[in-house]
């Protein structure tokens, strides 16, 4: 079974083509341009998908080696994201599907990050804890299968990518934050500042880093009303990543010992975040773990993590069931802890 799939659902946009769980391509084109803004336009996102879109798909084609007469179906993320960034992409898979008579499956974009440490591990088993952890999105996972999984923590205010992004701001860093943030703190000293590990003993799998944002800024304005060096940039940053690093890893490990689980999937942007990585797969270890995360490609906003997730729904439902065209896009978020 050969499937297109397609994501446009923030600033990527990207084709990947699969057979069945096995990647032929993933062509992902970032919009950088955001960059000088400070954070995403809408308007400007879904226009920059709309040019890119016809280019990378016919890329894809050509870097998996394959026609689109080849196709079997169309993958697209549908939800959530930018309304603007998603229709694009949901118009152009259903213009595919409607002109080759194929099934089209709709894919929630955090799911598609949720399953995406299973494109490279196929050794992973149910049940595991998964961490969504992006720009938009700090939630926890507990997930049982390819069809079921309980929302077990969300961020009550900012998710964990957004206070990278704010903090770098406020540092004067550029966006994405998260990455500059990441790189200053490797020489930076991580005991140099104190900054609060919010909701760390709240007893349950919640979030909240809009208290850490805020702490920093009144910080840095009380300590610093000059500016700082290099050397004290790069120590907030090696502290405040820290005191995000600590959480996440701190409430995923809690989960798996809660749920007696051993397998941990962490996904989404932040998830390239070499502290976290190397935290959370420590502790992880010391306990007889395993803390998955995916490579780059596929840890980012990708069409393999849509692909691979729809290849799954198909193999349990069958093609038959997924021709219904009146889907919608829909830029609704994780807000209750629902079952599915
Ligand atoms: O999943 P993603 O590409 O897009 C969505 O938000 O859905 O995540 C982007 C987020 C940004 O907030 C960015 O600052 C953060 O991921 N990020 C990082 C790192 N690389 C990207 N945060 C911390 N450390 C990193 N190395
Ligand atoms: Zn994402």
């Amino acid at each position: 079974m050969k499937i297109l799939a397609i994501e446009s659902s923030c600033d990527e946009t990207s084709i990947a083509i699969l057979d069945d769980t096995k990647v032929l391509s993933n062509v992902i084109s970032s919009q950088y341009f955001h960059t000088q803004y400070g954070g995403v336009i809408p308007e400007l996102a879904s226009r920059a998908h709309l040019k890119s879109i016809a280019p990378i798909f016919f890329q894809s084609l050509e870097e998996a080696q394959i026609t689109i007469e080849k196709i079997d179906a169309i993958a697209v993320t549908n939800q959530p994201g930018l309304l603007g960034s998603l229709i694009v992409g949901t118009n152009f898979a259903k213009g595919i599907a409607l002109k080759y008579n194929l099934p089209i499956i709709p894919i929630n974009h955090i799911e598609g990050h949720l399953y995406s440490g299973f494109i490279e591990d196929d050794s992973l088993q149910f049940p595991l804890i998964s961490l969504v952890v992006s720009g938009g999105h700090t939630a926890l996972f507990k997930v049982n299968s390819f069809t079921n999984y309980e929302i077990i923590g969300l961020t009550r205010d900012d998710a964990a990518g957004e206070a990278f992004d704010k903090i770098a701001k406020s540092l004067n860093l550029g966006y994405p934050g998260g990455p500059i943030i990441d790189k200053l703190a490797k020489i930076g000293n991580p005991n140099k500042y104190t900054f609060p590990r919010s909701m760390i003993n709240s007893g349950d799998f919640d979030f909240s880093f809009s208290g850490l944002k805020t702490s920093f800024k009144t910080f840095i304005s009380k300590n610093f009303p000059n500016g700082f060096n290099q050397e004290e940039i790069q120590d907030l940053a090696a502290s405040v990543q820290s005191a995000i690093v600590d959480v996440l890893t701190f409430k995923s490990i809690q989960a798996a010992k809660q749920f007696k689980i051993k397998n941990i999937i962490v996904a989404g942007g932040v998830s390239a975040n070499s502290q976290l990585k190397s935290e959370m797969q420590k502790v992880a270890h010391n306990l007889g773990m395993k803390a998955v995360f995916p490579s780059l490609k596929l840890s980012m906003d990708n069409a393999a993590m849509i692909g691979f997730l729809a290849t799954k729904k198909i193999q349990e439902k069958g093609t038959s069931n997924f021709f219904d065209f009146t889907f919608t896009a829909s830029a609704n978020s994780l807000r209750s802890r629902k079952k599915t």
